[in-house]
């Protein structure tokens, strides 16, 4: 096989990109080895900032989102018995989107099989090969078949755990990491969130956010140990620790827990994103602790980088782009990066913290509650912050 751009990863960000270079003229194929069925059942992140949003829309993958979606100009800070309400679309007009990541792939995908994009499922063994020259090539397994694909560029959008970070020459990448000695254990509820919009609470006994899927769907997450065994949570130990972090706040409707699942915390940035040939977008690249909700949105972020520099390259032949592709995403992951990280230490219980902490904390948020000044900036960051 043969084609412009070999994207490795059917997440947000391989599926985004190809779009988007289709949208171009420049043609990819995406290998990804789970199956369909996989990814478009995946639950994972639910936040669109503003800017993705629109680029949903503007590039006609946004209809169902617009139908399904739940747009909201603000959200609450719940600490000491009591909601703030921030309005971001006073602050800074803009707003969130409320739609779920697998919604996001399901349209993707259904866009690109419509519009002929070929999606590779379920392959094996995923390499990539002469990186540093200009005829870099993948290969993998699929079918029982050895397959090879020759491609101009490589997009490493295969996630954290993926084969594209690690098959860049030694000595070539710094890494910054920091993990957090938490993890949230998240649930998908058939009952109606406390509120039409979201609650992050601050409570002794740890966070809890309460988020949606629709009226009728809640997404609910709780401060648990990182490594959490589920079996220690029945469903009515969760809807009673969610009923306490609420504190008294809103009646909490209770409903079947349709999911259940543990997730760790940690902040993680690779430096630089490329190398050669091969360019690393989104998880592959940086990891966010979720109380930010940026995980998705710097995917999104990186690959309309990636494809406007491939773009410049094959329409003006000019690389630029291209050779500052690293520098320009990762000034704003490095933003992104410490607003996930002040948004968690703010709002969680620390093991090792002081009673100090936890009056400096209050004052924080106290101070969030009451100043214009810093709410603009929690907005302003919330909501997305500018890209290019
Ligand atoms: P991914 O979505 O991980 O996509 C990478 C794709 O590459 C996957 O489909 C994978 O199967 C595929 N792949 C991997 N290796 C290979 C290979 N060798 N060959 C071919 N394909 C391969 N963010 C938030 O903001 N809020 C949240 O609440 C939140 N919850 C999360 C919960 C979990 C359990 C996880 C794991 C992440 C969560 N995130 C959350 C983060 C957010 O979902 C990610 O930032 C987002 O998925 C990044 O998109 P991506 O396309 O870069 O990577
Ligand atoms: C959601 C997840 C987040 O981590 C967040 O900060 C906001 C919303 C969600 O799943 O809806």
């Amino acid at each position: 096989m043969r084609t412009q751009v070999g994207i490795i990863g059917a997440g947000p960000a391989g599926l985004m990109l190809s779009h988007l270079l289709h949208l171009n003229g420049i043609s990819s194929i995406i290998i990804e080895n789970r199956s369909r069925d996989y990814i478009e059942q995946r639950i994972r992140a639910g936040l669109i900032e503003q800017w993705a949003a629109d680029m949903l829309t503007e590039t006609g993958v946004g209809e169902r989102m617009a139908r399904e979606g739940m747009f909201h100009d603000g959200n609450y800070l719940c600490f000491n018995g009591e909601t703030h309400h921030l309005n971001f679309r006073k602050l800074v007009g803009k707003g969130i989107t409320i739609y779920g990541q697998q919604e996001v792939v399901k349209d993707l995908v259904e866009r690109r099989l419509a519009d002929g994009g070929q999606i590779i499922f379920e392959v094996d063994d995923t390499k990539v090969h002469d990186i540093a020259t200009d005829k870099p090539f993948i290969t993998f397994r699929h079918d029982g078949k050895e397959q090879r694909i020759d491609c101009d560029f490589i997009a490493g959008c295969d996630g954290f755990h993926g084969i594209c970070r690690p098959s860049f020459p030694p000595d070539v990448l710094t890494f910054y990491d920091r993990e957090y000695p938490f993890g949230w254990l998240g649930i998908l509820s058939e009952s109606p969130p406390p509120d039409e919009e979201l609650i992050y609470a601050y409570h002794d006994r740890g966070f809890a956010l309460y988020t949606m899927r629709s009226p009728t769907l809640a997404r609910l997450y709780l401060q648990v140990e990182p490594d959490e065994d589920l079996d220690k949570w029945p469903d009515d130990r969760i809807w009673e620790e969610l009923h306490i972090r609420l504190g008294g706040t809103r009646t909490l409707q209770e409903g079947p827990i349709l999911q259940k699942g543990v997730t760790a915390m940690r902040s993680f940035v690779c430096e630089p994103m490329q190398t050669g040939r091969l360019f690393l977008a989104g998880d592959a690249a940086h990891i966010v602790p979720p109380t930010g909700a940026k995980g998705m949105n710097l995917a999104l972020a990186d690959v309309r980088m990636l494809s406007r520099a491939l773009d410049a390259y094959y329409k003006r032949n000019n690389s630029d782009l291209l050779a500052g592709y690293s520098k320009t995403c990762l000034e704003r992951v490095w933003k992104a990066q410490r607003f996930s990280w002040w948004m968690t230490q703010i709002f969680h219980v620390f093991p090792d913290e002081v009673p100090f902490d936890r009056r400096r904390q209050l004052a924080e948020l106290d101070y969030i509650a009451h100043s214009v000044a810093a709410q603009t900036s929690l907005a302003e960051q919330y909501t997305g912050l500018p890209i290019a």
